[in-house]
Parts: C-alpha cells; sequence; structure tokens
C-alpha cells in the first residue's frame, strides 16, 4: 500500500504530466490532502460554474459528491469528461428523494391543488430542487416550469417562484426550504412536510391546499447534529463569540446563530472578521479545521465537539484521486459521470433559470 506521501507525489506528477487539459475542482468540505491539489476550491454553486467556464479542459476531476458532478457534466460542454474519483462519494440527503416518490408527490398534489393556472395565471405549484439532488429531479424542475437553488440564493430562488406559482414544493432539504421561507415572513402553518414514507404525505389535503411552501421530508445528517445547547455551551464558554451555521440546521439552530449562509457565506465571515475574533461554526469538520489553521490570529472551533466529517466527501481518498489521474496519464478514463442527454437538456433548464436568478 502507497504511504500518505508517496500518494501526494504521484498525484503532483500526473496533474503536471496533464497539464491544462485537466481541471480539478475541490468542494470545501474535502479533505486537506485533496484540497491542495484543487485548481478551484468553493462550494457546490461556484464549483458548477468553474466547471462551465473551463471549455480548454479535456477533463473535470470533480473532488465532492455524486450530484456535483452531474451537474458539472451537464453544465460542461459535450466534448469534456467529468469524473468522480469514488463512485460511491453520494450525498445522504439526495438520496432520500428520487424521481419516483417525487412524481407520485406532484401527482397527489396537483389533484388537490389543481393543475390548471390560477386566475390571476400562477401555476398553481413551483417545484424548486436543492442543488443537492439528483440530475432526474433538476430535469423535473425543468419540464414542470420549476428551478434549482442552493444554499447561496435559495432566497433569490424563492422569491422567482412565488412570483410564477401560488405554493413551491421544495425538495429535498427541508431545513433549507424552512429556513429560507420563515426569513422571507412565511410561517410555519403554511408549510406542511410531504412525508414520502406516509401514506399521501402526512398532512390533510386541506394543509396541502392552503400551504405556501410543501418541504419534503429531507436532511443533512452531518447539519442536523447541532443543537442549540452546543450553542448555549459556545456562549458561555466564549461570551462574544460570533455563531454562523449552514442553512441545512434546524430552525431552533438557525434561530439561535447570529449567522446563516452557504459554506462560501462562513468562509467570508471568517475572513472578514477582526483578528481576536471567536467564531463557532455549524459545518462540516474539514472546512472548520482549514479555516481555523488558516486564521491563527482567530478562535474559530466547530459547534459539535465529536468529529463531524461528511462520511460520503471523505471516501474521496488520495488514492482514488491518484488512480484516476494515472489512468487519464494513460490514455483512459474511469468513473465517468454522463448524465443522459434528455435528462441532461431538461435539468440545464432549471439550472439556467437559477444562473439567471443567480449570475
Ligand atoms: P454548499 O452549497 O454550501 O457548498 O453546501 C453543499 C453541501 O453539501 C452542504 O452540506
Ligand atoms: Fe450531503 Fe450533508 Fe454531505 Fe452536504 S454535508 S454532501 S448535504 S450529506
Amino acid at each position: 500500500e502507497a504511504s500518505d506521501e508517496e500518494l501526494q507525489e504521484r498525484i503532483i506528477d500526473a496533474k503536471h504530466e496533464l497539464g491544462s487539459k485537466l481541471l480539478i475542482l475541490g468542494h470545501f468540505y474535502q479533505r486537506d490532502e485533496i484540497i491542495v491539489h484543487a485548481d478551484y476550491v468553493g462550494d457546490s454553486f461556484q464549483l458548477s460554474k468553474n466547471a462551465a467556464t473551463r471549455p480548454e479542459a479535456d477533463n473535470i476531476v470533480f473532488c465532492g459528491v455524486h450530484f456535483m458532478a452531474e451537474t458539472a457534466d451537464i453544465l460542461s460542454t459535450p466534448r469534456q469528461n467529468v469524473i468522480l474519483p469514488n463512485m460511491s462519494a453520494g450525498c445522504s440527503m439526495a438520496d432520500m428523494a428520487n424521481i419516483d416518490q417525487v412524481t407520485d408527490c406532484w401527482e397527489q398534489l396537483t389533484d388537490i391543488c389543481g393543475s390548471a393556472p390560477a386566475a390571476d395565471g400562477k401555476q398553481q405549484i413551483i417545484p424548486v430542487t436543492y442543488m443537492n439532488s439528483s440530475a432526474a429531479l433538476k430535469a423535473f424542475c425543468g419540464r414542470n416550469g420549476g428551478i434549482v437553488c442552493t444554499s447561496s440564493n435559495a432566497r433569490a430562488v424563492l422569491e422567482w417562484a412565488f412570483e410564477r406559482g401560488k405554493r413551491v414544493l421544495f425538495f429535498p432539504d427541508q431545513h433549507l426550504g424552512r429556513n429560507t421561507a420563515l426569513a422571507m415572513g412565511m410561517s410555519l402553518d403554511q408549510m406542511p412536510l410531504w412525508d414520502p414514507f406516509k401514506a399521501n404525505g402526512g398532512a390533510t389535503p386541506e394543509q396541502y391546499a392552503n400551504a405556501k411552501m410543501i418541504l419534503w421530508k429531507g436532511f443533512c445528517s452531518v447539519h442536523q447534529r447541532f443543537t442549540v445547547e452546543q450553542i448555549e455551551r459556545a456562549r458561555k464558554a466564549y461570551p462574544g463569540v460570533k455563531v454562523v451555521v449552514h442553512p441545512e440546521c434546524s430552525m431552533d439552530v438557525v434561530n439561535a446563530a447570529d449567522g446563516t449562509g452557504s459554506t462560501a457565506y462562513i468562509v467570508k465571515e471568517i475572513e472578514n472578521a477582526p483578528a481576536g475574533s471567536v467564531i463557532a461554526v455549524g459545518t462540516e469538520i474539514n472546512l472548520v479545521n482549514r479555516l481555523a489553521a488558516q486564521h491563527p490570529d482567530k478562535t474559530v472551533f466547530c459547534l459539535d465537539p465529536v468529529v463531524c466529517p461528511c462520511s460520503t466527501m471523505y471516501r474521496i481518498h488520495p488514492a482514488y484521486l491518484a488512480w484516476a489521474l494515472e489512468n487519464l496519464v494513460d490514455g483512459k478514463i474511469v468513473n465517468k459521470i454522463v448524465v443522459d442527454p434528455q435528462t441532461a437538456s431538461e435539468a440545464k433548464i432549471a439550472l439556467d433559470r437559477m444562473l439567471r436568478v443567480h449570475p
């Protein structure tokens, strides 16, 4: 078995050989041994745009999770290959909604709410999918007047949706949907959950008919771990601490925090904080530890004292990256992510709508 140092050297050598025809993208949650090799590091929104702005790169190696690589494939040119170094790097939240479940939900909701536009011309329901979803769900949104959002543009996207529709069906993350809708002034009684494992979604037809936001019952197992007690403990230990959390955290945690936003927002908050600041963060540990190391003049720590990595992001081990790159050097493409053309073109409609709302 190769040592860590050998793996790092093999990656550097292969990368050197592949030159500008190779683009390595790294999500903020990747481990440091991967991040050092990335041409771009960013949140899921920034990375998908990077994929679209480097047409000269024949091969895009995406160090992140499956839905991100699919999005890069959809937004890149057809001749570019997108490679996910480990095919088992998925996202447990994205897996909480599949196309059959969403189609079933949609049929039931259109039975309840009607499918013809309302008197004011608005669509009865606009489907909005979080970026953390399969290409099939993005395509569903593309062909049903819907749109994609990320944690950095959820509010602007929901404003777009409510200009066109009376209600929103939001999947798969209930927390991002709820937190954003609350910030826009909606109330909890306007946001029934849709539980795909309960008969008829689990709420009454009246609740769905009267809803503004119908929230799919999905969640992120990493962000769901953060609690209000952890925030209280941090405030006690460090009076004056600033608490920033990702919007995939629960409503109570978001309400108890000082700021909420995407990984890019969290990075900016820490970069812009004056020296001596104390910042407690509610997001994945690899990002928090890296930010702490990059800012020795500030105290940056994770709210969760028990290490909480995203286990699937972590599956991009340097051994997989070395393997994928060395195959490219040999002219072989391994672990290529291919979204079928029909799905890709419909998903692109929903992604392009998002990019117009939030370029
Ligand atoms: P960002 O869009 O903030 O990068 O988040 C992606 C993600 O998977 C968060 O859990
Ligand atoms: Fe999915 Fe959560 Fe991991 Fe993000 S942190 S990739 S939402 S499981």
